[in-house]
């Protein structure tokens, strides 16, 4: 069994932002609880100069700023000497003979593999055709797996380019794209709340949904990022991926089981569904917008159009969606942290009681702060002949399940690659066809600058055009603060 032997971790990046905040304290956490291979090793490869201790003490003051958990001095002694470091350079053959040499000094012996890609996707190319020629990708003995970070690709065409260049070296099922939404509890739970539960899905669909509004706001700007974020923007950095992620399982039939294949299939499935936009789709059906001094923010070019606020109008043409309009949008520097998918059922079809508010059932997910799920629906008011109100059944994980309940995302995520499944990455096919429907909308805002680019207060809940975006169809934004806070 090759699960029996040792397995190695190989950081790309390793010096970086992720290896410090997430991955590390991911992996001592996972040790902490004993879910890591028996017997494990972690080598970071990077450019700064470290030596094992200096990677050491790197790493354990970065776990102590940005763990999510309480950790002690004997956990950390008794994961640290796992930890190694090789400095080198990406597109240096020779360095990757020296990283071959030295993780086969460290495993003695036939090992598992997994590669763990902490950088920006133009270098994965060459650094997966230098593994491949030095070897280190052959299955001799162990698995060896890579992982991927986002963003794959900065549109179709890269994204078609990048699977194609990994390919040459790698099957399919040897490559874990990472997308961390899918790693968050709350976001796994859109599944269970759908499918290990019998009551909502015989009314999951176009006859008692009128339509589902998708958000995911960020508190937020920039953080130091503008070198990276400034000509990327929020379709790539959050629609693309995190947006698109979501939809799918919330559109998605119930696959035959939560097996990788069956699951990426039909969210595969949901993505096929929705019609590209043509440029003048487009022009009515997306809003994007850019916060109020986004053009002072240090590095950002003076006359950037990057945008960092998307709204968009989709449908998708199957039995079950038909008609029913999916509502989605992402921000930076909007008025707090929430991101929630809301499901509006449709109003009942006959007011029978003569006070009656004709008010439909919601049904919302609460994904992130406040992880939990609320049902709205009418009771009849106390002391009074018909009167409705409307009132919420909740649940907050912190309630039911203690506060510490959620693990970080990477844990999971990182622990799934380590066993070999990947239903919860973003296989290559999918990747292609969320490209495939956002490039349109890149095309039409980068090219015809259409619609035209509005604008926002920092703080607030968007532009207006969002609140028009939905205002045409007859609704609105549906958490209360939002449309009262829309910068009018
Ligand atoms: C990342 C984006 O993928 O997700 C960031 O690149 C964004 O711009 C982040 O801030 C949001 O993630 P989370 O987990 O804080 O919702």
């Amino acid at each position: 069994m090759t699960n029996d032997l040792p397995t190695s971790i190989i950081i790309f990046g390793a010096s970086g932002d992720l290896t410090q905040r997430k991955l590390i304290p991911s992996l001592l956490n996972l040790s902490i609880k004993k879910r890591m291979p028996g017997k494990f090793k972690i080598l970071g490869f990077g450019g700064t100069a470290f030596s094992d201790d200096q990677f050491r003490e790197h790493l354990l003051k970065g776990a102590r700023e940005f763990a999510s958990f309480k950790f002690s001095d004997e956990e950390w002694a008794a994961f640290a000497p796992r930890l190694h470091y090789l400095q080198g350079k990406y597109a240096e053959a020779s360095d990757f003979k020296k990283l071959a040499e030295h993780i086969a000094g460290l495993e003695g012996g036939p090992a598992n593999r997994l590669y763990y890609m902490a950088l920006p996707p133009s270098l994965f190319p060459t650094i997966v055709d230098n593994l491949n020629a030095t070897g280190q990708l052959h299955e001799n003995g162990g698995w060896r797996r890579v992982v991927l970070e986002k963003p794959f690709g900065t549109d179709l065409a890269s994204a078609v380019q990048l699977n194609q260049q990994v390919h040459k070296a790698l099957n399919e099922n040897q490559i874990y794209r990472i997308d961390h939404y899918l790693g968050k509890e709350t976001i796994q739970n859109i599944l269970f709340t759908r499918f290990a539960n019998t009551i909502y899905e015989p009314i999951w669909n176009r006859n008692y949904i009128d339509h589902v509004q998708i958000t995911v706001a960020e508190q937020v700007g920039l953080e130091h990022r503008a070198g990276f974020y400034d000509g990327v923007g929020v379709l790539r950095d959050m629609v693309q991926n995190h947006m698109m992620q979501l939809l799918t399982l919330v559109a998605m039939e119930p696959p035959a089981s939560f097996s990788a294949s069956h699951l990426r299939n039909e969210k595969v499935k949901v993505l096929s569904a929705i019609k590209p936009m043509t440029p003048e789709e487009v022009a009515v059906n997306t809003v994007r917008a850019q916060y109020r001094g986004y053009r002072q923010e240090p590095e950002v070019k003076p006359n950037s159009t990057t945008p960092t606020y998307a709204a968009l109008r989709l449908f998708i043409n199957n039995w079950r969606w038909k008609g029913v309009p999916f509502y989605l949008r992402s921000g930076k520097h909007l008025a707090e942290k929430q991101s929630q998918i809301i499901i509006q059922f449709k109003e009942p079809p006959l007011a029978m009681f003569p006070m009656q508010a004709m008010k439909p059932n919601i049904l919302v997910l609460y994904l992130q702060p406040d992880e939990g799920v609320h049902l709205r629906f009418e009771a009849k008011a106390p002391d009074t002949v018909s009167e409705t109100r409307s009132v919420d059944m909740e649940f907050h994980y912190a309630e039911a399940f203690g506060k510490t309940a959620i693990p970080e995302a990477y844990e999971r995520l990182l622990l799934d690659a380590l066993q070999g499944d990947a239903s919860l990455f973003t296989r290559a096919d999918e990747v292609e066809t969320a490209w495939s429907l956002i490039d349109p909308i890149l095309q039409a805002w980068e090219k015809h600058q259409s619609p035209s680019l509005a604008a926002y207060k920092p703080g607030s809940w968007g532009p207006p055009e969002a609140y028009d975006l939905l205002a045409r169809d007859g609704r609105r934004w549906l958490n209360e603060e939002a449309s009262m806070m829309l910068d009018k």
